[in-house]
């Protein structure tokens, strides 16, 4: 599979091009063929137009790419590697919602060949790639995993508008679904990833690495946030505190805030769900997003206090919130 993909004599194709589809398709698009597929046309013309419509990339890494964009199918059947980047939200009552991976896989179970490779990029609970994804691809495939068909998880690391941390030069954890498919998966990150890669042992380590490394800055910030709440109370300056703790050793750099976007406070709630399913009700983990979740109505009631005590006419009074999260098309 390498050494076609390479050679490119085989495809590699990216399902779903949005803040981390897009970034690791143009990567690979410079060294091997890929074909970026997003059901979203409007977003497909856009980038066959070299417009990021997530607004992260300029047109010039587009520049020398050998990608076709397409939000049609048929297009995949050309495709032998498979990376699977689609949105993982939770619904309303934090529950995973976990259709867009649903619908990609059945995309694959139409397309896949003996032979070929899927590897998952969303964000799951430990055990959705194997007990969710996978039976999905076989069903429609009449393929079976392992035999037929590999697959693998890689977790990405990420962090829009961040330009220090990324693809290429942070380590990717890698995972397939035997020790053949992690190797040439790793080979082939590898081709993209400057920092090079790290092996999970199984595909359940890797979703699960993932889910805990925003698992644990989640509960580290709600830490932060509860703690200035109490010092508030106390009169006292949070960040002050914070300065002075700080010159330990082992005090850990944390601070209060406001957690939004669609990971941080959302990838604990897959943990949590799955825990629960599981017959373990996580209380460390929801206390931290019950923390976090009620900072917005916390800060917004301070400000309101604020302008209660220093202006006379507080139905005029304008707030300036930066950093709010658009809805992208
Ligand atoms: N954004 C981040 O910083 C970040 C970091 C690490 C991991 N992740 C994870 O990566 C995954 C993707 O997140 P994102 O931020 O790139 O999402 P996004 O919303 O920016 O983009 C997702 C893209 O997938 C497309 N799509 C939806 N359903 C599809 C389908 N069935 N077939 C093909 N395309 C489809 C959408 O049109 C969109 O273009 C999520 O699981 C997320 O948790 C995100």
């Amino acid at each position: 599979m390498y050494q076609e993909l390479i050679n490119k004599k085989k495809k590699l194709a990216v399902i779903g091009l949005g803040y981390v589809g897009l970034p690791i398709a143009l990567e690979f698009a410079k060294k091997i063929s890929v074909i970026g597929f997003d059901t979203n046309s409007k977003r497909v013309e856009l980038m066959c137009n070299a417009i990021d419509p997530s607004q992260e990339l300029d047109s010039k890494d587009f520049e020398g790419c050998d990608i076709t964009f397409t939000s049609e199918f048929e297009t995949l059947q050309a495709a032998d590697f498979f990376i699977v980047a689609v949105p993982t939200p939770v619904d309303e009552h934090n529950v995973p919602d976990l259709v867009a991976v649903t619908r990609a896989c059945e995309t694959i179970g139409k397309v896949i060949k003996k032979g070929d490779y899927v590897v998952f990029e969303s964000t799951v609970y430990p055990g959705c790639t194997e007990e969710d994804c996978v039976p999905i691809i076989e069903k429609i495939s009449g393929l079976n995993n392992i035999t037929d068909f590999k697959t693998g998880y890689s977790p990405e690391r990420i962090n829009p508008g961040d330009k220090q941390h990324t693809l290429a030069n942070i380590v990717k954890v890698v995972s397939g679904c035997d020790t053949e498919s992690c190797d040439c998966i790793a080979k082939v990150y590898e081709l993209v990833v400057k920092a090079g890669v790290h092996k999970a042992s199984s595909i359940k380590v890797a979703e699960a690495a993932k889910i805990i490394e925003n698992t644990q800055r989640d509960l580290n910030i709600a830490l932060m946030n509860e703690l200035s709440i109490i010092f508030d109370k106390m009169n006292i300056n949070t960040y002050e505190v914070l300065e002075a703790a700080g010159t330990k050793w082992n005090f850990l750099k944390f601070q209060p805030g406001l957690v939004g976007g669609h990971c941080i406070g959302v990838d604990p709630y897959y943990l949590t769900h799955k825990s629960k399913e599981l017959g373990y009700d996580a209380q460390v983990i929801l206390a931290g997003r019950t923390i976090n979740d009620g900072m917005a109505g916390y800060v917004a009631k301070k400000v309101l206090q604020h302008i209660i005590q220093y202006s006379e006419n507080v139905k005029d009074a304008n707030v300036l919130v930066m950093g709010a999260l658009s809805r992208k098309m």
